[in-house]
Parts: structure tokens; sequence; C-alpha cells
């Protein structure tokens, strides 16, 4: 959702944020701010609008130089992108400064109870409350980290709030609960931020903040308390990433760039995992194994794209363990009352770590007895934090809001997962085992050669540019990848775009089809499930033979689909179950481009967020 940084040191505080905030856009960008403290004031700047527009603000107005500071980008919540509504939110004694990521669920009740106390509130916000609030317990301790804690103990919701006050010009104060905040630790200068990523140039050195802390960030270092101030045990770690992992390295895009770095993220992701032996070695799956031989039912929560691997991921599950797997939306899952317990494994899979729908669904999950295993991207983040066990992915950090590295690393970590409890429950034989997992490691060469042939889809995708609707058509695991396909359409393109099961056409969207209608079908491989293949080609036929214009995925080799198709993209061979490996990459690339040429920009989409962190 909104990315936020705080700086104190010795550097010029402003250009510590600005380029902190530069990196966290992707997280919101209806309209950024900042403040500062200088020469005992608080000195802010904020602007609709993506982070540019503050910036030429900033020219135009500058800031006096200061060395403690604080910065947002937004993703409204409460009250539209404008100037008023976006933070930093300022007391009426314009001393306190704050800006604040998540929903704060009683700030009604909260802004009547200060308007009724004479206070003005100029925005819709929620986040304003907190200035205020913040302002009347300052005044009776003097104390900006204790008024903090007080402030946060009134709360109800999803919060990470970041303050400063003009009478402490040292100091930063953060809090955080349900919502992302990690301290950078660097030498002479302390840094606050959504996540790493705004920070890596200065320092590797970060620490985790818990849920219900207050850190108080100096120059000389960080102190952190829990919400009833009582001191907290700190966990630092240090970060790997790389700076220009984080930068575009001449792509036009983030996106494009991700979309490239598959190959290395798949086989990063694959790394360390499997010994000489063949034998699979997911350390930091600590549930028991006797858990593990016990489990009777796996049930996979997660949203979005992430929601689309865990559908993929159901049939290796079901084929390799002989578990029955579900897959639920987590924005859906604990509002049905799931039947769970201690003999239920559920694998909440995120790249952010943060979605608050995924992190809601898995503490039901963990309160109904059930064990939970994160599949994730992010170091540090609540979800794997609040597991029983974490496998990440070692995709790198994503920033382009729609997401495909991630996608690609969830799925190989779920055939991981699904491999590994078939070793353990010996539903498969070593040899068979080590046979996926040699095929696995073929798939990073496999998507060189897929990113390699991409210029036809391209040129295709640009010709499509003037389409309402695209539909995709896929059948068992191609059925997930039509839905991701689509998915990706809306989102980057923002066209009408929907991916159906090829079976259930005609039961009543095959009525969409009309002339010229682009139709993308993913065809498995006839040297799988044949059934499957023969199934889809008449498929192909049925649509055709309706006016569809069909651009049909498949694999090298695969003669028979091209009497039907208009357009053939060709993928390289790989087993059935791992098919969706490669039939996305296309997919990636052809709404990445067809959203190029729209003129929309791709790596921040409208109405979007990288991280959303409410529910
Ligand atoms: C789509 C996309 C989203 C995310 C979803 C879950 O391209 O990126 O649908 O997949 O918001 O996010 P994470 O994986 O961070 O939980």
């Amino acid at each position: 959702m909104c990315g936020i940084v705080g700086y104190v040191g010795s550097q010029s505080a402003l250009d510590v944020v600005l380029a902190g905030l530069r990196r966290l856009e992707y997280r919101g960008y209806d309209s950024a701010g900042v403040a500062v403290l200088a020469d005992g004031q608080v000195a802010a700047a904020k602007k609709a609008g993506k982070l540019g527009n503050l910036e030429k603000e900033l020219t135009e107005h500058p800031l006096p130089s200061a060395a403690t500071g604080l910065g947002h980008t937004r993703w409204a919540t409460h009250g539209g992108p404008t100037d008023v509504n976006a933070h930093p939110h300022l007391d009426n004694a314009g001393r306190i400064a704050v800006v604040h990521n998540g929903i704060i669920e009683n700030f009604a009740a909260l802004r009547e109870e200060l308007r009724a106390r004479g206070h003005r509130l100029e925005s819709e916000t929620d986040t304003e409350t907190v200035a205020h609030l913040l302002a009347e317990d300052y005044s009776s301790c003097g104390d900006l980290a204790q008024a903090m804690r007080l402030v946060c103990l009134r709360l109800e919701g999803a919060f990470t709030l970041v303050a400063v006050h003009a009478d402490e010009p040292d100091l930063v104060v953060g809090a955080r609960r349900n919502s992302p905040l990690v301290v950078g630790v660097g030498e002479g200068e302390s840094f606050l931020a959504s996540d790493v990523t705004a920070f890596i140039d200065h320092t590797r050195t970060a620490i985790e903040l818990g849920q219900d802390q207050v850190v108080e960030l100096r120059r000389d270092g960080v102190a952190v308390t829990g919400f009833d101030g009582s001191p907290a045990d700190v966990r630092t770690f240090h970060v790997d990433w790389d700076a220009s992992a984080a930068e575009k390295s001449g792509y036009a895009s983030f996106m494009l760039k991700e979309i490239a770095e598959q190959p290395k993220a798949v086989s990063d992701t694959l790394l360390g995992r499997i010994d000489a032996s063949g034998t699979l070695s997911l350390d930091e799956v600590r549930i028991p194994p006797q858990v593990l031989r016990e489990t009777d039912k796996i049930v996979i929560v997660a949203c979005g794209t992430a929601y689309h691997a865990g559908l993929i991921a159901k049939y290796a599950i079901e084929h390799w363990t002989r578990i029955p797997c579900e897959v639920e939306l987590a924005s859906e899952f604990r509002y049905r009352d799931p039947i769970l317990d201690g003999r239920t494994l559920v694998v909440a899979i995120s790249q952010s770590g943060e979605t608050m729908d995924t992190l809601m669904a898995l503490r039901h999950a963990r309160e109904q007895g059930a064990h939970v295993l994160a599949i994730c991207n992010t170091n540090g983040s609540t979800i794997p934090r609040e597991s029983d066990a974490v496998l990440y992915t070692h995709a790198g950090p994503e920033v382009a809001v729609a997401s495909t590295k991630a996608f690609l690393t969830q799925l190989v970590a779920c055939y991981l997962v699904a491999l590994y409890l078939a070793q353990n429950r010996g539903t498969k034989y070593g040899d068979e085992i080590r046979t996926v997992v040699t095929e696995l490691a073929g798939v990073p060469e496999a998507l060189e050669q897929v990113l390699d042939t991409m210029e036809p889809v391209r040129e295709l995708a640009r010709s499509l540019a003037g389409h309402d609707t695209v539909l995709f058509l896929g059948r068992h695991v191609g059925h997930p990848v039509a839905l991701e396909g689509a998915l990706k359409l809306k989102e980057l393109a923002y066209m009408h775009a929907e991916g159906f099961a090829a079976g259930e056409l005609k039961h009543g969207p095959i009525a969409l089809i009309e002339e010229g209608l682009p139709v993308v079908v993913i065809v498995p491989s006839p040297r799988g499930r044949s059934v499957l293949h023969d199934k889809i080609v008449s498929n192909i036929q049925e649509i055709r033979a309706r006016g569809a214009r069909t651009l049909v995925i498949a694999e090298e080799g695969d003669t028979a689909v091209e009497p039907y198709a208009d357009h053939v993209v060709r993928v390289p061979r790989v087993p059935t179950l791992l098919q969706p490996l490669v039939a996305t990459v296309p997919l990636q690339v052809f709404a990445c481009e067809l959203a190029t040429a729209r003129g929309n920009e791709v790596d921040q989409p409208r109405n979007l967020a990288k991280s959303v962190t409410v529910e």
C-alpha cells in the first residue's frame, strides 16, 4: 500500500527521503509528501499525483536543509487522492508531522471526539486524527515516543505510523501494528521504511520491527519498546539484495527487467534445495516430519497472481502426494468457517509477505490449530514471521506492480513442497522425485529459449492494441495459466479479459465469440495426457468456426494445432505439470507490450498498489 521513509543522520534528510520514496513508489503512487525538521519548525510539502509532482513543487518552493525527515507515497483508502489528503498530516499548531500506512478503523469516533475538544481537521483521512491525538498526549508528557505508545493503544485496525516533532529535532518515532516497517541501522544515521529497498544504498543492516512495537530512531542508534513501554528484543538481519537489483538496469520498465530475470529467479529458487543424491532438503520447513506425514488435507490461501500459483500447485500436490488439496482466495477463507484442525497444512503464498487478506487467513488457520507454511519472497515480512515455517522464493526484489518472476518462483516453491511431502510420505520413489527435480533444473534454460523468441508475440500484441476484449482458454494446469494471462491484461492494458476452462465454454461463454475476437488458447502437451490435448484442439475448432481469431500457445512439434491457429506461439517441451512455467511467459510479454502500445505505464497501473496491506 503506501510507502513510508524516515531518516535521522547527517546527510540531507530530503535527499535520502526522496530517493527512498522513489524506490517505494510502486507501493502507492496517487500522492506524495515530505516533512523535515529545521530551525525548530516542521517544514512540509505534499502533492497529489506521482512523486514527480512533489519534486517539481520542491524545486519551485524548496524546503530548508535538514538532517531529520520523513516522507510518504500514498495509495488512497480514506479520502480521494488530493493535495489536502496527501501525507504528512500536521496538528493544528504545525509542530507534529505524521505519515501512515494502513487503516484506522475507529477513526470516525476519534475524529468526533477531537472536534468536540476544539480540533480543526482539514482532510478526509484517518491519519490526520493521529497528528491531533499525538499533539494532545505530547502536551501532557513531553515525550514523542510515549505519546505514540499512548495513541497506538487507542487505535483499532492496521497501521504503520511515523512521526516527528519540532521540539525533538534529532528524533523520528515509528510504530507498527499489522503493517510493515523495517529499520535500517547505519554509521551515525538511522532509517525507517516500508521495505528495505528504500535504504539499501546506505546500509544493509536491518531490524525487523515486531507487532505492536514503537521505535525511536536517533543518529546513534535505535530503541524499541512495546506499546506498553516494555523494552523489546531486537533481531537484526543482513540484507543481501544489492542495490542494482532494485534498479531497471537499462530496461524500459521494471516489468520487462523482471520478466527477463525469470530464468535466474527460478534457478536461484532451486539452489541449495536438492543435494547431490537428488534428495530434497528444505531446511526452512521446520514442521516436524511426523506432522507432515499425518497431514490429511492441504489448503492453499493466496490472492491474485499468487492464488493462480496455488491453483496450479493443486494439480501437482494431489498427483504427487495423493493428499486432497483445496485452493481458496485468502479474502474469502475465514468468512466461510473452513474445516481445519491439527492435520491440516495451510500453505500461504505471498510475494510481499504483507498482503492483509492472506495474513488474516493464516491467522485464522493457526487459531483453528492448523499448521501454516508460508511461501514468500520477502525476508522478514509479516506472513513468514507469523507462520510455522517458510520456504523463501529467491526472485529478488519485484518492483513492478504486476507480478511476473515472483509467480514463476512461487510455482517452483510449490513443486518443491509437493515433492518434499511426497518424499516424506513415500508416495513417490526417490528416482521419480529425482526425475522431476532434473526436469525442474532444466526449466531456466527453457525459459531462456522462450524469452529469445518473443518478438512475434510483441508484434501480435501491438496489432491488437485497438481491441476491447481478449479471452483466454486452458484445460487442466492451462486453466489457471489462462486466468493469469487474463489478469495480466486487465491490470496492465485495462482491457476486458477473461480466462475460462476450455470445456466450460460451451456452457455459456461461447456466446461471447464474435468475428475477429482474439482468443488465446493454452494447449497442453500431446505427449502427456493426449486426451486433454485432443479436447482442446476440438475447442479451438469450435471457436474458430464462430469467427474467433485464435492465438495458440503450443509446445514445439505439436503440429495438430496448426490448421486451426491464426498464430502459433511455440514453447519448449516440458512435462505437463511444469508447462505453466513456460506457457505463462508469453502471456506476460503479451500483456506488457499491449499495455505499452495503448500508452499505459506498465510498472504502475492505475488504481493498483504492489503490496495490499488493507482488507
Ligand atoms: C497481479 C498481482 C497481484 C498479487 C496479489 C498478492 O499481478 O501482483 O494480484 O499477486 O496482490 O500479492 P502478494 O503475492 O504480495 O501477497
